[in-house]
């Protein structure tokens, strides 16, 4: 990094093309989260033109495509694995590849890296107790066709360019099976990685985790989900089987010839940007698709897999949505809600109930935009299923056991000119030694300080968490002193945040406080932002699980 790094937040011009730019940098300024000071920013980002123009949103048909469903992944066959003597486990085996699909019936079509060779990949159906096989396969082209910024530690020059590692995104799993960044191959080679699936039912995500490119290759199309259910979750009665359907979202930069535009900056020295917000949403990989529906409920696996932007949904006909489940699955019992925000990696399970719409359209909507339409048939089948008033215990961690308490800053170095260069965790660089080691089984409590002006999420792997609370601090009092003063009451979780949580939105000006309790093997693993562009700008780092004491 060198600190002629060209800020993104520089100059006044936008140069999209077609497109403004800078209105969607105001639109995504002025929805951060609610309870947030705005960050102090009056320059817009200066970014090369694409190529070829970006496509208008608004000169697209909407609701002309159906949504695609992911199949669901089959199992290729049984093996043995060391980790389970005497019996063989179900093994499957993800080619990652490269094709072309139309993300919408007037776009031409879009060369994508995709799971299988399709965006987003299959979905994987699997149950608690059932350990699994999966080799991940790189057979995509040696040539990556998204911008690499090699200046990014772990993708210099010397490094291939196509280089690949998948992580199951809240899968408890042997550290050798989490998709370390730096274990990431070639093109040519796999990895076998076993799933213990030693977890409660929840809405997991598989995504590439290629250190300095995961941005890139995440945006090419790698991502999935991969589904955790257990027997507790089946005898509640939910909606099942075809009535139970993840909605994976995200957002690219489109041009006219249906080409993904990656965002850079002007200075091609160094392309990196720190953020990437697109023109427009994908519903699993359509652009404005419809989805005919039976008047009847469903339960709808919403998953954030955006690089950078999250998601303010709301249904229109002032319908509500349920919400029964959050990142790691069943909430207490069912919560109300209009409106559902989800930043980057963030899930929820909702309930949608069409039985008093036959006949009718209804849209699932981002701010104030139709992504999805919902199209009521008149009649369907029974429904057979249920919403019930409880889910499941979800006991609220004391952190009065943990046996520690750490304190971290989320911090952004900025150039001469005060542009974000560098986001780092705790002042630290993914290649200083670890200093984040828990102990096996124990609890801990990580405390954010987040000195930056956005929200970060902020996620671990391996570990479930509860969020303790949030509470405002004097950021002048800290850079003074390095000291904590609060500046108000700490803020317990809403309800729908108060469920296991792997992923949390960090606000700015706040200290935001979770408990966990390090389950699971001792291992290297890492925790991040999951804004992309930053985790692949040093907003990562590793941490260390020790062994239990005996
Ligand atoms: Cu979605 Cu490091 O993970
Ligand atoms: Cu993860
Ligand atoms: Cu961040």
């Amino acid at each position: 990094m060198t600190l002629t790094r060209r800020g993104f937040l520089r100059g006044a011009g936008t140069v999209l093309g077609t497109y403004a730019f800078a209105d969607m940098w105001h639109t995504a300024q002025a929805f951060s989260s609610p309870p947030m000071v705005m960050p102090m920013r009056t320059t817009m980002p200066t970014l090369a033109a694409p190529k070829v123009p970006l496509i208008n949103p608004t000169s697209l048909a909407r609701f002309v495509d159906p949504l695609p469903v992911p199949p669901i992944a089959r199992v290729a066959g049984q093996r043995a694995h060391p980790a389970y003597p005497g019996r063989t486990l179900p093994y499957y085996r993800m080619e990652m590849r490269a094709f072309k699909a139309r993300l919408h019936r007037d776009v031409p079509a879009t060369p994508l890296w995709g799971y299988d060779g399709s965006f987003p990949g299959p979905t994987f159906e699997t149950k608690r107790g059932e350990p699994l096989l999966v080799e991940w396969v790189n057979a995509l082209p040696t040539k990556h066709f998204l911008p690499i910024d090699h200046n990014i530690h772990g993708a210099e020059q010397s490094k291939p360019e196509v280089r690949v590692v998948t992580h199951v995104h809240g899968a408890r799993v042997p550290a050798g099976a989490d998709g370390y960044p730096e274990n990431w191959y070639e093109s040519g080679q796999s990895a076998l990685y076993h799933y213990p699936n030693d977890q409660d039912a929840a809405t997991l995500w598989y995504h590439d985790h290629a250190m300095g490119i995961t941005r890139l290759n995440i945006y090419a199309g790698l991502v999935g989900a991969f589904i955790v259910r257990d027997a507790e979750e089946q005898a509640l009665g939910l909606p099942t089987g075809e009535y139970d359907i993840p909605l994976i979202l995200c957002d690219r930069l489109v041009a006219q010839d249906g080409q993904l535009y990656y965002p850079v900056s002007d200075d091609p020295s160094a392309p990196w940007v720190m953020q990437c917000l697109g023109n427009l949403t994908l519903c699993n990989g359509k652009i404005f698709p419809y989805f005919e529906v039976e008047p009847r409920r469903y339960r709808f696996r919403l998953i954030n897999v955006a690089n950078t932007s999250f998601f303010d949904l709301s249904l229109s006909h002032d319908r509500a949505f349920q919400q029964v489940g959050s990142d790691q699955g069943l909430l207490s019992a069912p919560l109300e809600r209009d409106r559902i925000e989800l930043y980057p990696a963030e899930r929820a399970d909702v309930v949608v109930d069409f039985s008093s719409l036959a006949g009718q359209t209804v849209q699932l909507r981002h701010q104030a935009q139709g992504i999805v339409e919902f199209r009521v048939r008149n009649k369907g089948g029974r429904d057979t299923s249920v919403l019930p008033a409880s889910l499941r215990a979800v006991p609220r961690i004391d952190p009065g056991g943990a046996v520690r308490e750490r304190v971290m800053t989320l911090n952004e170095i900025d150039d001469a000119n005060g542009n974000a260069m560098t986001m780092l965790l705790d002042g630290k660089h993914w290649s200083d030694p670890i200093t984040e080691n828990p102990r096996q089984n124990t609890l801990e409590i990580w405390s954010f300080v987040n000195l930056t002006g956005d929200a970060h999420p902020i996620h671990l792997h391996l570990v479930r968490f509860q969020i303790i609370d949030r509470r405002p601090f004097d950021l002048f009092a800290w850079n003074a002193h390095r000291t904590l003063t609060y500046t108000g009451p700490a803020e317990p979780p809403p309800a729908h945040e108060a469920g296991w949580k792997d992923t949390v939105r960090a606000d700015p000006g706040m200290v935001t406080r979770i408990a966990m309790r390090f389950e699971g093997e001792p291992g290297r693993y890492v925790w991040h932002c999951h804004f992309l562009e930053h985790e692949d700008n040093e907003m990562m780092r590793p941490y260390e699980v020790l062994p239990a004491h005996t």
